[in-house]
């Protein structure tokens, strides 16, 4: 309902039925103990066409600013990762929201808490929080989100764009459940290039070296 003036907006409609759907799920799963939540994690959406990479890494929680929780907005609320990431789909960066679209839900939501109020206080004084990055590849390495967005993604049979973040999640793990986003996988030359063996994406040394 807060999610207006975006190609999303019919899809957070759809977000209270699917909210209360959650609920119940989550009831059976405290009914019928561990061997429930197996089920539940076993009904995750998978994408299709793809072989995912291999790989996992474990960061640490980057300091930020104010600690923004992806967990409470993406799976709790089930905001699309590209309502805020807007340019995931159409350019090298995904983008961070600037502090506007924050506002869009923050003047009305949470006023009370204290991250919110001092997020309120860098709104109103017309600055941004500096976030501090969490991924950083080399410079002499060439990357780009619009080209494996659309591949598996806009240009992928049977997917469903309300799943995205099963995709966001090859390259960046579970960000859905984390109270602070960190790297949890490699990216390395290696994580790339298995990936691309496996999905027929290209494999000269210049794509990616420029
Ligand atoms: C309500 C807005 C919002 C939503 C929804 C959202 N994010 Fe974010 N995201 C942010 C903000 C703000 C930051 C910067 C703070 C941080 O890094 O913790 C960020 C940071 C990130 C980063 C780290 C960027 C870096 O510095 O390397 C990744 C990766 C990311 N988001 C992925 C996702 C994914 C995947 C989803 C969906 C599951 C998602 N985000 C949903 C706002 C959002
Ligand atoms: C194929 C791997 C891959 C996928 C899929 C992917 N990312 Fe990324 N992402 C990266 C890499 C690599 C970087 C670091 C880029 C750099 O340092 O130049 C990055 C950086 C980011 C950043 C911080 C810098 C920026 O680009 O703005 C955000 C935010 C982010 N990703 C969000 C997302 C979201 C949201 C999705 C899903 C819609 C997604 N990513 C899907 C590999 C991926
Ligand atoms: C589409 C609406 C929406 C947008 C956009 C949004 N949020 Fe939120 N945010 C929420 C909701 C809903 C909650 C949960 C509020 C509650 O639990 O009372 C929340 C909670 C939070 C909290 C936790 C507050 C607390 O202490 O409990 C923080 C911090 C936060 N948001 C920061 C941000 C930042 C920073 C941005 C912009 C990058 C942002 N939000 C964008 C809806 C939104
Ligand atoms: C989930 C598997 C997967 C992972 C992980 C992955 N890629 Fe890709 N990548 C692909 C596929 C498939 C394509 C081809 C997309 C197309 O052309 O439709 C591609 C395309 C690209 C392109 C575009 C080349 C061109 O045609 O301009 C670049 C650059 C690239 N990848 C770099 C990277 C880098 C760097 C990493 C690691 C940080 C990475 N990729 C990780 C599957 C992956
Ligand atoms: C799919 C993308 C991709 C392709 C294709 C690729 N690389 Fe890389 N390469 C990377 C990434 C990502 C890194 C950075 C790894 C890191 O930071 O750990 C890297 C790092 C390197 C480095 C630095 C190694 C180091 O130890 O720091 C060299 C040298 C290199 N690549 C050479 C090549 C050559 C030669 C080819 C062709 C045979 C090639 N790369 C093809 C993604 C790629």
């Amino acid at each position: 309902m807060f999610v207006s003036n975006n190609f999303l907006s019919e899809g957070c409609v759809k977000c209270v039925g699917k909210t209360a759907k959650r609920f119940v799920s989550m009831v059976f799963a405290a009914l019928l103990g561990f061997g429930g939540l197996m089920f539940v994690g076993a009904a995750q959406a998978e994408v299709p066409n793809v072989v995912p990479p291999e790989g996992s890494y474990s960061g640490e929680d980057v300091p930020q600013p104010i600690e923004f929780p992806h967990d409470i907005h993406a799976d709790v609320n089930e905001i699309n990762c590209m309502y805020c990431h807007t340019y995931a789909r159409r350019s090298k960066v995904s983008g961070i929201p600037p502090t506007s679209k924050c506002m869009g839900c923050h003047t009305v939501i949470a006023t009370d808490k204290p991250r919110i109020k001092k997020l309120t206080e860098y709104w109103e004084n017309k600055e941004s929080p500096e976030w501090n990055k969490v991924h950083d590849l080399p410079d002499f390495v060439h990357f780009t989100h619009e080209k494996h967005i659309q591949r598996f993604v806009f240009k992928n049979e049977g997917m469903d764009v309300e799943n995205v973040s099963e995709v966001c999640a090859f390259c960046h793990g579970d960000v859905k459940s984390m109270t602070v986003a960190k790297k949890m996988k490699p990216l390395t030359m290696g994580f790339c290039v298995r990936c691309h063996e496996a999905n027929d994406g290209p494999s000269d040394c210049w794509k990616c070296h420029k």
